[in-house]
């Protein structure tokens, strides 16, 4: 099969396609042939050598894909041959086939392309066990997420809508405020010019959001406790902005907030089947209805990697970046 490989980590010029062995089978699991990938930060960093995939997992970039299943292993009787699935993976997206659990596989609604259901695993599932299981979202609430156009943005917006949540967005530019406005988010705030903090006090009647999902780190963190309501819950997904700061733990304490860092990769296949499971439960008929959509905003074809991971470090796409893999 075809995928994407480098030899020495670097820029997106180290990446190439060669060809290799397909994955093996497993028992319980399926083999697909791969339509359509998707490109995270994630793949950005292991290029760069810093972000390894677990041990005993595909050295191959690429945490989700969408595609046709053409062989079903022993134990399997929820899946057949021909079935278009999507899927989260531990690695080797960027290929032309893998092997995935049986369990992890998703049906693709039938009005939904393979480039777009490529766009979903990594940013709703994220999105969606950080709002859900870890900080606890309800209607009550009013949930600031910075980068509100970014991939996982885009899926944050809307499960927070679909809720009936409050939405805010913290955004780079004019252009991605007026999309966020228009995937629901109730105030989009360009933090170019306005103090993200002071805005959502201001909205608020100085209490706050009661949750934050944030993947920009040490240089927001003194200004999202700020912005943080009594209880309220800040999620970090990421540090993107930088990983060492200091905090007064005195206000934590007088405003019983929580912070809790997370990572989606690394939880056990058991949590990931569950995850997979509740999720299509919640999406499924959103999706269908069309209250739910993933964000494409761009197809790259397969031969142009370089060109999508160049495009995705210039920070310029509203939603998720997709390579067109056949
Ligand atoms: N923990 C997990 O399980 C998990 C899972 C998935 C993703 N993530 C993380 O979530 C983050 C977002 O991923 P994504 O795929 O949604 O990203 P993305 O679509 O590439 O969007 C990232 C956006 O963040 C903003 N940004 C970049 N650098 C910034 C900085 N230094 N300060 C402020 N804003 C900055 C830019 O938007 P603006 O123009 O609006 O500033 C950029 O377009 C990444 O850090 C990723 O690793 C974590």
């Amino acid at each position: 099969m075809k995928a994407v490989w480098f030899d020495q980590p670097g820029d997106p010029a180290c990446l190439k396609i060669i060809e290799l062995e397909q994955p093996p089978m497993i028992e319980g699991g399926v083999r697909v042939d791969i339509y359509a990938t998707a490109i995270n930060r994630a793949d950005l960093l292991q290029r760069r050598g810093a972000y390894p995939p677990p041990k005993g997992e595909s050295e191959i970039l690429g945490l989700e894909m969408a595609g046709i299943i053409t062989q079903v292993g022993r134990g399997v009787t929820s899946l057949q041959v021909g079935d278009r699935i999507c899927a989260l993976l531990p690695g080797g997206g960027y290929a032309e086939s893998v092997v995935v659990p049986a369990a992890m596989a998703a049906k693709i609604p039938d009005s939904m392309s393979f480039e777009q259901a490529a766009a979903i695993p990594e940013v709703f599932y994220t999105a969606y066990s950080n709002l859900m299981w870890l900080a606890h979202l309800t209607s009550e609430d009013t949930v600031l997420v910075h980068a509100g156009a970014s991939g996982v943005g885009t899926a944050a917006i809307q499960i927070i809508k679909a809720l009936g949540a409050t939405c805010f967005v913290t955004v780079g530019s004019d252009r991605k405020r007026d999309a966020c406005l228009a995937l629901g988010a109730d105030e989009a705030i360009n933090y170019h010019q306005q103090d993200f903090a002071d805005v959502v006090l201001a909205k608020t009647n100085q209490t706050g959001a009661n949750i934050i999902l944030d993947f920009i780190g040490a240089p927001y963190l003194e200004a999202n406790l700020r912005a943080l309501a009594l209880d309220g819950r800040l999620v970090i997904i990421g540090t993107m902005g930088g990983s060492k700061t200091q905090i007064n733990l005195g206000s934590l304490l007088a405003k019983r907030q929580q912070i809790i860092g997370t990572a989606l990769r690394n939880r056990t296949l058991s949590e990931k089947i569950r995850l997979t499971q509740e999720f299509w439960a919640f999406a499924t008929p959103r999706f269908e209805a069309k209250t739910l959509s993933p964000v494409v905003d761009r197809v790259f074809a397969f031969n142009e990697v370089v060109q999508a991971h160049e495009y995705m470090e210039k920070n310029q796409n509203i939603g998720k970046i997709v390579l067109r893999v056949r």
